[in-house]
């Protein structure tokens, strides 16, 4: 696709759309049903050093808002992954990002060395997930900018050198601050956003629709949230003068949405529950997305990139 390439965090990606944590599977499983060359990145879903079974069901329901889920970090843990998953996304040609998540500074750091050894070269970039609003402790290390900056500081530490993205909550005061924290913590950019904490109750039996008393909502519901959290974090590194990246992720389910976050200074476009919705949804934003850089008479997305007229 002409014209769409982009960079995140200095690593170049053949196109801004990245197949979001969770709603890819590990990764191979999303490259099953769509070429994984389709997509400018793909991130695994988030991994723990010990495997979990997460949540009880129902863990997924369509709401007439979108998506609600608290799938509670199901995953294979860290050995598992490294052992059987990890050969897998060598073969997956496009650039794959690893998700972290964990209940304690310790949890990150043991994810962040997996990831950050040699052996694992098939990953290059590194997400960490500090917004699930799915755990009893998913948001602690997103939402108390003391413990945001050291969760960050010593993931850093331990990726050998591969760039550090932090994904924050839209449920969280004071993004732009946060995200500010994270970077000047030594992460190279931010995903905004996860999930948005929420509920959804069955009036009859009285009990929460999903295995959890709350959960996250996503899809179009989250798409506006989004935007502004985008706008006003690159507003807030540009006053900083920090040069990071931001992926824009939340809702995005036409190349209408896509283009509102390069406007307002996203350098990736993320998409999850799009996927679910129709896995050939990311080729069709990617011809709408041409068809607007040709009809904006530019040569490529990125001079688009932060073009918002306020
Ligand atoms: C079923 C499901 C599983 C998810 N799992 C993860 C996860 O493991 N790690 C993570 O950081 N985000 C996870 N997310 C959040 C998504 O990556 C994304 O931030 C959110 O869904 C908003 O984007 P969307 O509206 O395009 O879906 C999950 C979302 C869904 C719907």
């Amino acid at each position: 696709m002409a014209g769409l390439a982009t960079t995140l965090c200095g690593v170049s990606l053949r196109n801004p759309i990245v197949a979001a944590a969770g709603t890819a599977g590990y990764g191979p499983e999303i490259a099953e049903v769509v070429p994984a060359s389709t997509f400018g990145a793909i991130v695994t879903k988030s991994i723990t050093p010990e495997s979990r079974d997460g949540n009880p069901p129902w863990r997924v329901v369509d709401l007439p808002a979108g998506m609600f889920n608290a799938i509670g970090l199901a995953n294979v843990g860290l050995d598992r992954f490294m052992a059987g998953i990890l050969p897998e996304l060598g073969t997956l040609d496009t650039v794959v990002i690893g998700s972290i998540a964990g209940h304690t500074l310790e949890d990150y750091v043991a994810v962040a060395a997996g990831f950050g050894d040699p052996a694992a070269e098939a990953i290059r970039l590194i997400e960490v997930n500090v917004s699930c609003p799915n755990t009893a402790t998913g948001r602690l290390f997103g939402d108390d900018p003391g413990l945001l900056a050291d969760v960050v500081a010593a993931v850093v530490e331990r990726t050998g050198g591969k760039p550090v993205l932090v994904k924050l909550s839209p449920g969280s005061a004071g993004v732009p601050d946060l995200a500010e924290i994270a970077v000047r913590s030594g992460a190279a950019g931010v995903t905004l956003a996860n999930t948005m904490p929420a509920m959804a109750i069955d009036p009859e039996t009285r009990r929460s629709r999903i295995g959890r008393a709350a959960g996250g909502l996503s899809g179009p519901a989250v798409h506006p949230i989004a935007v502004r959290l985008v706008h006003e974090t690159r507003r807030r590194f540009e006053d900083a003068g920090l040069a990071a990246s931001i992926v824009g992720l939340g809702g995005v389910l036409s190349w209408r949405d896509a283009a509102e976050f390069t406007l307002v200074g996203a350098d990736a476009i993320g998409i999850g529950t799009g996927l679910f919705v129709d896995p050939r949804l990311p080729r069709r934003i990617l011809r709408g997305l041409e068809g607007w850089v040709r009809r904006q008479r530019v040569a490529g997305l990125t001079d688009l990139q932060g073009g918002f007229q306020a």
